[in-house]
């Protein structure tokens, strides 16, 4: 039985720890949290995620899956240590390395055995080599030790999955022998490993986030066209996406992308560039297009109010940044939410799981335990996150609560036709054909 260590309890340390503790192998979490780590003894998951708590209690119960806040403990008789722990935006767009500046040299001054260091964390090209150098400054007695690359590709919603049935796998390292060992771990997942240096590691994850941004920018982009010219994005898309070379995935358009991983190494990758003379125009105006999402959908809803939304009640259906998650990082219902009030507006908001990490973020915001009490009285309903749930709602049932049957869909999940055969009011986006456009000569 192999052993591990995870640095860091949070998305992307625990589902990594459960899951190669799911795969056979013996594995201690460590974060310096007491209250996560207390937590996570007792059967509290810090983060909302589907499966997670099965997945955890599972191989806690086998005993291959353990806690600790102490690095000793976790270090001992451990050949792998995962790096995974958060690399937040600085103040100018570059990742904030203070953390896993942290592990690395806890790392160095705990390690008692021969190691392989696995970087997990979205770090900025070139942090392979900086680590490497941390942990050998701050080393007791000069024990070998590699570094490897490991980018994660896990969504959360869906992270388990994700885990289990990877695309791919890409290690990054100078010592192939290493990246080796890091394979022989990773080939029950079955996927193609993809070994290669350490900074080309680095680069695939940044690279790979910012093509599918580029993607959901580029729709949104379609989306704004459409409208212009009558023609209808879901549709474009699903026409697009069977091409191969396209695909259907990341075709949504919508309030553009959130949470804590797309803006963040977009930026940062623009950075990188930037740092080195570069002029990232791609990227930067894959930004500006995502950023006009948020306010464009303010002035939607005014639009359909009649131009002010002033004593106006407005309801949010959903508010987390994508659906089964209680991630609220880069939300879009946050800036919509403060656009609205500073509007005049009365907002309300409901969300099946992130209520309780919602309205500490929003505190004027009146929440709601369901959408049916939400809707009642309400000038508007906004559609922000694409739950499940929303697209089964009663929709007679909401008309009849509502002041007046007015639906903003910045999700796209309802169908214009059938909204218009139920009387609502109702816009979506990049929809054009709806009523936009009309046969001209
Ligand atoms: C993303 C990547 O998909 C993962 O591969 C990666 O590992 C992760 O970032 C990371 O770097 O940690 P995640 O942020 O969990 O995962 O969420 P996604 O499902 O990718 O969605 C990101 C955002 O794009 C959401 O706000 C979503 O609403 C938006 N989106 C997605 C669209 O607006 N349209 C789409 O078609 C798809």
């Amino acid at each position: 039985m192999r052993q591990i260590c995870v640095v860091g309890v949070g998305y992307v340390g625990l589902i990594t720890a459960a899951g190669f503790a799911d795969l056979g192998n013996r594995v201690i979490a460590l974060d310096i949290s007491e209250k996560k780590i207390e937590g996570l003894k007792k059967g509290d998951m810090p983060i909302y995620e589907p499966g997670l708590e099965e997945l955890v209690e599972r191989n806690v119960k086998s005993g291959r899956l353990t806690f600790t806040t102490s690095y000793t403990e976790g270090l001992k008789g451990t050949e792998y240590v995962f790096i995974a722990v958060g690399t937040p935006s600085g103040v100018d767009g570059e990742a904030d390395l203070q953390y896993v500046e942290a592990a690395a040299r806890s790392v160095a001054e705990n390690m008692s055995d021969e190691l392989v260091i696995i970087n997990k964390s979205t770090v900025p090209v070139g942090t392979g080599d900086w680590v490497a150098g941390i942990v050998k400054r701050h080393q007791k007695a000069a024990i070998p030790f590699s570094v490897v690359s490991c980018p994660e590709f896990l969504r959360e919603g869906s992270a388990i999955f994700d885990f289990q049935n990877p695309h791919r796998t890409v290690l990054g390292s100078l010592d192939r022998e290493a990246a080796d060992k890091v394979a022989q771990l990773h080939l029950p997942l079955r996927a193609p490993i993809v070994i290669t240096d350490l900074r080309t590691a680095e680069m695939i994850k940044y690279a790979s986030n910012a093509f599918l941004a580029t993607k959901i920018s580029f729709i949104n982009e379609i989306a704004n066209i459409c409208e212009a010219l009558g023609a209808d994005v879901t549709e474009v898309a699903t026409g697009m996406g069977y091409d191969e070379r396209i695909g259907h995935h990341f075709l949504s358009a919508g309030l553009g992308y959130g949470g804590s991983c797309f803006p963040k190494d977009v930026l940062a990758l623009a950075h990188m560039a930037e740092e080195k003379g570069k002029h990232p125009q791609l990227l930067h105006a894959v930004m500006d297009i995502n950023a006009d999402r948020r306010p464009m959908a303010v002035e939607r809803v005014k639009e359909m109010l009649g131009g002010d939304v002033k004593g106006k009640t407005i309801g949010m259906l959903g508010l987390a940044f994508k659906p089964n998650t209680d991630d609220m990082r880069d939300a879009p219902s946050i800036d919509i939410a403060k656009a609205l009030i500073a509007a005049g507006a009365h907002v309300r908001g409901y969300d099946p799981v992130s209520m309780g990490v919602a309205a500490p973020l929003m505190p004027d915001v009146k929440m709601y335990d369901d959408p049916y009490s939400m809707a009642e009285g309400c000038d508007a309903l906004m559609i922000n996150t694409e739950w499940n749930e929303f697209k089964q709602l009663n929709r007679r049932q909401l008309q009849e609560s509502m002041n007046q049957p007015v639906i903003f869909d910045g999700r796209n999940i309802y169908d214009p036709a059938e909204m218009k055969d139920l009387n609502f009011i109702y816009r979506g986006l990049g929809r054009g054909y709806n009523g936009a456009h009309t046969a001209e000569a």
